[in-house]
This record gives structure tokens, C-alpha cells and sequence, in this order.
């Protein structure tokens, strides 16, 4: 790859310390009801994965992936790679994202999920770029709010690389 650049800006003990943070607001808010958790792939594959063994209520677990169509970006329209297979009539489901960044994928799959028949529809993101929104949409669970920085580490990609990282990096490409 061409030179780059790469700098922790949260580091493996953070993340963990964090979301037993997550998990004990996840646990309080859902008290004595029981949700789905979904995750969004690749990227909440390690966030999910470290995070669901906290949590009381989550009767299980599925994935979703969705993609931008090419050239649309700014259209907001996403095309679903991957569908949950359970069933999601009157359930809460609990997205568990990566990132919001625009907004755009998480208010796809919202309205994915809506079709779909679920009751509840609560996200909870690792990360969180407000200042990228274009979508209005809060996660109801965040991690940590960042600047507009492209980052990867802990499950987020450059062109699919980085992902296996344990802390989240900032990425820059050398000129
Ligand atoms: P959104 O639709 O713009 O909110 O983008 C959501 C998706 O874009 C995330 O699930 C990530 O896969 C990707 N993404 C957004 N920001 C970053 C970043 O800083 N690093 C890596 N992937 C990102
Ligand atoms: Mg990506």
C-alpha cells in the first residue's frame, strides 16, 4: 500500500473499560425486557463480540450489512448485502455499530428494520462523527464522540485493511 500514517487515539484498555460502561447503561435501560441485538458487518464484528457476553437481556444475536450504491453517496441510498434471518416482528432490536459517521447507513437500516416489524429500534455505536451527519439520527448508546477523523482499528477497515488492529488509529496517507 501507498504510505500512510497511523496514530492510537483509543487504546485496547479504553475500549474495554468503556464498554462495561456500555453494557451496565444497556442493562439499566432495558431492565426486564428482552431485545435482539443486530450487528452491523464487518466492521461492530469485534465491538459486538466483546460486548454481548455483558449483556442481561439479549435473547440473540444477528448480523445485517448494507452498502452504498456506487456513485450515490450523497443520494443516501443503500443497498441490504445481508438480512438478518431471525424474526423481528414486535421485537426491540439493538443495532451495534462500528461508526456513524453521515448517518446514512444507520437510517437505511432503521427503515430496513421498521419493514421488518420491529417494535423498538435502538442503536448503539462504538463511535460517533456528529459533525459528518447528514442523517438526523442519535445513537442511544455511544463510546466515545470523535473529531472528523478517518479511523480503523477494532474492527473499521482502510480498503479492508487494519481491521484486525486492537486500538482505533487515526489513518492518514503520506504524501
Ligand atoms: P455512514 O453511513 O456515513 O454513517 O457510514 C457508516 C459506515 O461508513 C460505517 O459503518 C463504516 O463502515 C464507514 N465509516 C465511516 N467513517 C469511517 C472511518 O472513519 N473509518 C472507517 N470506516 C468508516
Ligand atoms: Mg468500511
Amino acid at each position: 500500500m501507498e504510505n500512510y500514517e497511523l496514530k492510537e487515539i483509543i487504546g485496547e484498555k479504553q475500549i474495554k473499560e468503556k464498554i462495561l460502561v456500555l453494557s451496565e447503561k444497556i442493562n439499566s435501560f432495558f431492565q426486564n425486557s428482552s431485545f435482539i441485538a443486530i450487528g452491523v458487518l464487518k466492521g461492530a464484528l469485534f465491538f459486538m463480540a466483546d460486548l454481548i457476553p455483558h449483556l442481561r437481556n439479549c435473547e440473540t444475536y444477528d448480523f445485517i450489512q448494507a452498502k452504498s450504491y456506487e456513485g450515490s453517496e450523497s443520494t443516501g441510498s443503500i443497498k441490504i448485502l445481508k438480512e438478518p434471518s431471525t424474526l423481528l416482528e414486535n421485537k426491540n432490536v439493538l443495532v451495534i455499530e462500528d461508526i456513524l459517521d453521515t448517518g446514512i447507513t444507520a437510517t437505511a437500516i432503521k427503515d430496513y428494520l421498521l419493514k421488518k416489524g420491529a417494535k423498538n429500534i435502538y442503536f448503539c455505536a462504538l463511535l460517533d462523527k456528529p459533525s459528518r451527519r447528514i442523517k438526523q439520527i442519535v445513537p442511544d448508546f455511544c463510546g466515545f464522540v470523535i473529531d472528523n477523523y478517518f479511523v480503523v482499528g477494532y474492527g473499521l477497515d482502510y480498503e479492508e485493511k487494519f481491521r484486525e488492529k486492537r486500538g482505533i488509529y487515526i489513518f492518514k496517507l503520506k504524501d
